[in-house]
């Protein structure tokens, strides 16, 4: 288990384009081999209780984002995602609609933000083995993909909400919407 600290908003990292990864076999970031660097993500994201995490946000500018949330902690079928291991993911809006809901971001602790997202996606990449994974999805698992990839273009959500009024605090925001 090795939890890496998860940086913040501000940082220089998440805001430069992460690095294509070449060659799977071969890479390696701070002398730490690709199973172990997404073995150390999936323990942060974790311990974080994140739904996805991009390796920029571990201080590591490459094109590495992983992401899945089970059906337990989903609380319905309709909203889990399968773990997935994503390296240098391509996205392909398949229509202009958009949908609007609201975010949240480990980087930024504590804040959420209304933000527009392609309706419906289809996103490819390959897995830590060099498989393709390839899939056509839309709604809450087509949001998270697009969340993930934009940190390796060094996009943070908040740069996408259109209307900052529709950006606070977590305990404010919920406070507004229960009512
Ligand atoms: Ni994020």
């Amino acid at each position: 288990m090795a939890v890496r600290r998860v940086i913040k908003m501000g940082h220089p990292i998440l805001r430069q384009v992460s690095i294509v990864i070449d060659d799977l076999k071969s890479w390696r970031f701070e002398g730490v081999e690709l199973h172990q660097f997404i073995q150390d993500m999936r323990d942060t994201m974790k311990y974080e209780g994140g739904i996805g995490i991009a390796a920029p946000q571990m201080a590591c500018p490459y094109r590495i984002v992983i992401f899945g949330l089970d059906k337990n902690t989903a609380h319905s079928d309709a909203l889990a995602i399968p773990f997935t291991v994503l390296i240098n993911p391509e996205i392909t809006p398949l229509s202009d609609e958009m949908s609007d809901d609201y975010e949240g971001c480990l980087s930024v602790p504590g804040l959420r933000g209304l933000v527009p997202r392609y309706e419906q996606i289809h996103y490819r990449g390959l897995d830590q083995e060099g498989r393709l994974i390839e899939r056509t999805v839309s709604g809450f698992h087509a949001r998270v993909v697009q969340h993930e990839c934009d940190h390796l273009d060094g996009i943070v959500y908040p740069q996408r909400i259109k209307d900052l009024r529709d950006f606070g605090f977590e305990d404010e925001l919920l406070a507004v919407h229960s009512t």
